[in-house]
């Protein structure tokens, strides 16, 4: 969760640009995800039942996803959908998802239309319902998913550019989630011999203290997308290397946290995890499980099981939509869908996800943080 700091503190610039831009006023070169091709004209009105007439039903088109069309506002003098005639007061509006021209009333939606657009832009109604089935295909694809869970559109790409960029400041953006970091790793209790796999280690603020726990013998597994938020992490490890040494002593021969102690790959958490099945013990997840999109979570935790070995481990902490109901929280969700890059989390219900991907789930602790819902989720594999 790299958002709250972030709104509070720093991110006017970040909250401009990410501003919509006036639906009215788009030009074809800001419609990259669907082709700039334009319908003919033939000198006049075009409409979108004109050019569903001419190659199939609309919706039959936008399904197949190959219906898109910026369609110039000279084309039009009618709404595509209702056929309304536009006017200096009615005026013409474009669906950012086909490129068609609509009225106000037939585009009254306002989606997410990944990857073009992964802040909410007008569609029409036609591809709101699209996009809508689009939604709940994903919600059926992650078993667990709680009614109302929002979905998180950044692509990998994206997160791993965004991470890097804020690398060098994210410790003092997150420096409000310490405590709750330190309760997970209190729940996780890793001890010596262990090895410990961390998935979006981050700046390493818990693999300081894992790596350290697990001695002497044990191993921790650093895993993230950014290379700068590893760099960060490498750079505490051999910190904590040092100290301990000295505090030793012995010039390192007795030091806690030794190069041999842990390792940290730079991968992508959706595909197969650079861990041996069944070779961990516990494995940990502070603020990332809900940094994933809805079809990604499955394979994120599908992963960490495979990782874990019977009667092995796993704690989540993350922020919690606690029932859905509180003002923080439709604010925080809010803010999510209409800055998405920089409110790049959402909040989930990580226990019944948990289940699903085959762990007991075995205590759920309730925190928060300036009103939001933090949980701190303790699982397990059966023996
Ligand atoms: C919000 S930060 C949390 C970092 C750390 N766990 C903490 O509590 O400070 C999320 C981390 O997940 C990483 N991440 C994002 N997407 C990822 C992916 N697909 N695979 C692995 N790591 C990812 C990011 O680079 C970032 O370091
Ligand atoms: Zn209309
Ligand atoms: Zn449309």
């Amino acid at each position: 969760m790299r958002s709250q700091g972030v709104i509070v503190l720093t991110s006017i610039d970040a909250f401009h640009a990410e501003l919509p831009r006036n639906s009215h006023t788009m030009e074809p070169s800001a419609f990259p995800a669907l082709g700039h091709r334009r319908v003919p004209s033939g000198g006049g009105f075009t409409s979108l039942h004109t050019v569903a007439a001419r190659s199939g039903r609309l919706s039959d088109q936008i399904q197949a996803g190959n219906s898109a069309s910026w369609v110039a506002d000279h084309e039009v003098s009618s709404c595509s959908v209702c056929d309304v005639g536009f006017t200096l007061f009615l005026r013409k509006h474009h669906c950012r998802r086909c490129g068609h021209v609509v009225c106000d009333h037939c585009s009254k939606a306002r989606l997410a239309v990944p990857p073009a657009y992964i802040q909410r832009v007008r569609v029409c109604d036609d591809c709101a319902k699209v996009l809508e089935d689009e939604d709940a295909a994903a919600a059926a694809a992650c078993p667990g998913a709680a009614a109302g869970m929002l979905r998180v559109h950044t692509t990998p790409d994206q997160a791993q550019k965004s991470y890097d960029s804020i690398a060098s400041i994210y410790d003092m953006w997150s420096s409000y989630e310490a405590p709750h970091v330190a309760a997970g790793l209190d729940a996780l209790g890793a001890a010596a011999g262990e090895t410990v796999v961390e998935v979006g280690c981050g700046t390493g603020k818990a693999a300081a203290i894992l790596a350290r726990a697990v001695q002497p013998g044990g191993r921790y597994v650093g895993i993230d997308l950014s290379a700068k938020m590893l760099a960060a992490t490498r750079e505490r490890l051999a910190a904590a290397a040092a100290a301990a040494a000295a505090a030793a002593g012995d010039g390192g021969a007795s030091a806690a946290v030794g190069a041999d102690g842990w390792s940290l790959h730079q991968a992508d958490a959706t595909k197969p995890l650079p861990v041996e099945a069944g070779s961990a013990d516990a494995a940990f997840l502070s603020f990332t499980l809900e940094l994933f999109d809805t079809p990604a979570i499955p394979a994120v935790l599908g992963g960490l099981r495979a990782a874990i070995k019977p009667g092995g481990r796993l704690v989540v902490v993350c922020m919690a939509r606690g029932g859905g109901g509180g003002r923080a929280l439709k604010m925080y969700e809010y803010l999510h869908q209409a800055f998405p890059k920089t409110v790049d989390c959402r909040p989930i219900d990580a226990a019944p996800l948990l289940e699903a991907a085959g762990f007991e789930v075995r205590a759920v602790e309730a925190r928060s943080v300036a009103g939001l819902p933090v949980e701190v989720v303790v699982a397990g594999v059966a023996k």
